[in-house]
């Protein structure tokens, strides 16, 4: 029987069938398999007739030994940025940036290699966009620079080649989507082409000493497109999330071989380019926070870094037969859970209520600690009584309605105290953590939904 040439892999899981099939057994998505050749020696790989004989030049030395890596990081003039990539831009890197259309990935890396261009020379490859559609995005942000070169090119092995000649500190390739490289027949955008060209770019990258960043566009279900083997070639991989209109674009680290996935840079995006917010929590808190019933205030860690958030609460009386909730940065299955608890623990019922609750500025809330917030604000709502705009709330709630501690306690209170918040709602059990703040804030602990409840409504 003749060998097979080609296979199947899965552009979302990478998993390799002989055969096409329209679902992938292992990640269950359709219309994912994308033909692939095999390249001759693999598949005659067995019987081929080629030996290799090792040659042992290649011998370990001890690691007291080896050269100190010219591990040299350079700013990359936002400092958000540097802090996700753990204290710079590390030379020879490859840096995957992935993030929805339109979020700002050019834009942010634009302003990177303008600011790099200021000592050293640097690249930016245009795969998507004219030079021209550059120029003006440069000449917007005001950061045109003699040192900064365009270059449109889709050729992956062109770019390569001009990395390895060009001698430059930093190159941005924009998209990994859009190259290609000739010696495959796949189009660009498949799975083989994205990574054997993201293949010679790393190596550029680290013949050169040229920090490369990849821009890389995300699928629909919010990773990036091609499979995880992207993610396992490259450095560093930085998400860049935020709703197109939200105020606010944070950035995360996914993987980061030379720092901490922990750090989050938080931007703001404005006609005239990308800035860094260095206290974002001022500005997603409002001056009448707290003032209409409904809207509290709470402490959501992003990484090492704490935000305080406003949550909103609306609640009005159901026109059709079945109540409507609606979330928006809030888990849909959290809040139906918590007006149950809020129902069940605390007897405020919102069975003919329609229930919408939002976490402002755009800010996604994850952790459970901000349960006690949200059951609050929906509470507050109901009962139209309000906390006032000094109050702040942590806590996660269980099914039974207790109040349970939260992580990281020390640095949400650090937060409140720093922007004036004068007292907080908080599990009673964190309390004995919480010593040395007992002069500078109310600190009110509950162990139940119900004694929250109650303060709240005690107090206007
Ligand atoms: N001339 C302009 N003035 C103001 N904002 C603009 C202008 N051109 C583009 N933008 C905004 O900049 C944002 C980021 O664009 P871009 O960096 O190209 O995103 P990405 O590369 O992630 O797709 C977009 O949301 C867009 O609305
Ligand atoms: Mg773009």
């Amino acid at each position: 029987m003749a060998k097979a040439t080609s296979q199947y892999i899965c552009a979302e899981c990478g998993y390799i069938s002989s055969k096409w099939m329209g679902k992938c057994p292992t990640c269950g998505n359709w219309n994912t398999m994308q033909e692939q050749e095999i390249a001759p020696m693999q598949a005659f790989g067995a019987s081929s007739k080629r030996k290799y004989t090792p040659t042992g030049a290649n011998k370990p030395k001890p690691v007291t030994k080896l050269e100190g890596e010219s591990f040299r990081r350079f700013s990359s003039g936002i400092d958000e940025l540097d802090n996700v990539l753990g204290g710079g831009v590390v030379p020879a890197s490859l840096v995957l940036i992935g993030g929805d259309p339109g979020v700002g990935k050019s834009t942010l890396l634009t302003e990177v290699c303008a600011f790099a261009a200021q000592n050293a020379s640097c690249m930016y490859v245009s795969a998507e966009e004219s030079c021209y559609q550059v120029k003006m995005r440069c000449d917007r942000l005001g950061v045109s620079r003699e040192n900064m070169l365009v270059l449109n090119e889709t050729n992956a092995d062109e770019i390569a080649q001009e990395i390895l000649t060009g001698g430059y500190a930093l190159a941005v390739v924009d998209s990994v989507q859009a190259i290609y490289t000739p010696e495959l027949s796949a189009t660009a955008g498949s799975v083989t082409q994205i990574r054997e060209c993201a293949l010679r770019l790393m190596r550029a990258a680290k013949a050169s000493g040229t920090a490369v960043f990849l821009v890389g566009h995300v699928t629909k279900e919010g990773t990036l497109a091609g499979p995880k083997v992207l993610e396992h070639l490259v450095d560093t991989v930085l998400y860049f999330e935020g709703e197109n209109s939200g105020a606010f674009k944070i950035l995360r680290a996914a993987k980061n071989r030379f720092g901490s996935t922990n750090e989050i840079g938080v931007f703001e995006m404005r006609g005239d380019g990308i800035f860094g917010v260095e206290n974002p929590s001022e500005l997603l808190l409002s001056e009448n926070r707290g003032v209409s019933a409904g809207a509290v205030a709470t402490a959501t860690m992003e990484g090492s870094r704490c935000l305080l958030v406003e949550l909103q609460a609306l609640v009005s009386s159901t026109v059709y037969g079945t109540p409507r909730r609606m979330s928006l940065g809030i888990d849909y299955n959290r809040l139906v859970v918590i007006l149950a608890v809020l129902e069940k623990r605390a007897n405020l019922s919102t069975a003919n209520q329609d229930v919408y609750v939002n976490a402002m500025g755009g800010i996604r809330i994850i952790e459970p600690a901000q349960d006690l917030a949200i059951l609050l604000s929906v509470a507050s709502a109901l009962s139209n009584t309000t906390l006032g705009n000094k109050t702040a709330i942590l806590g996660e709630v269980g099914l039974t309605g207790e109040v349970r501690a939260v992580p990281q306690i020390e640095k949400r209170v650090a937060e409140c105290v720093k922007l004036g918040f004068e007292r907080i709602i908080l599990p009673k059990s964190n309390l004995k953590l919480l010593q040395k703040y007992k002069d500078k804030i109310q600190l009110i602990g509950v162990s139940h939904v119900y004694q929250a409840v109650k303060i709240m409504q005690k107090k206007q």
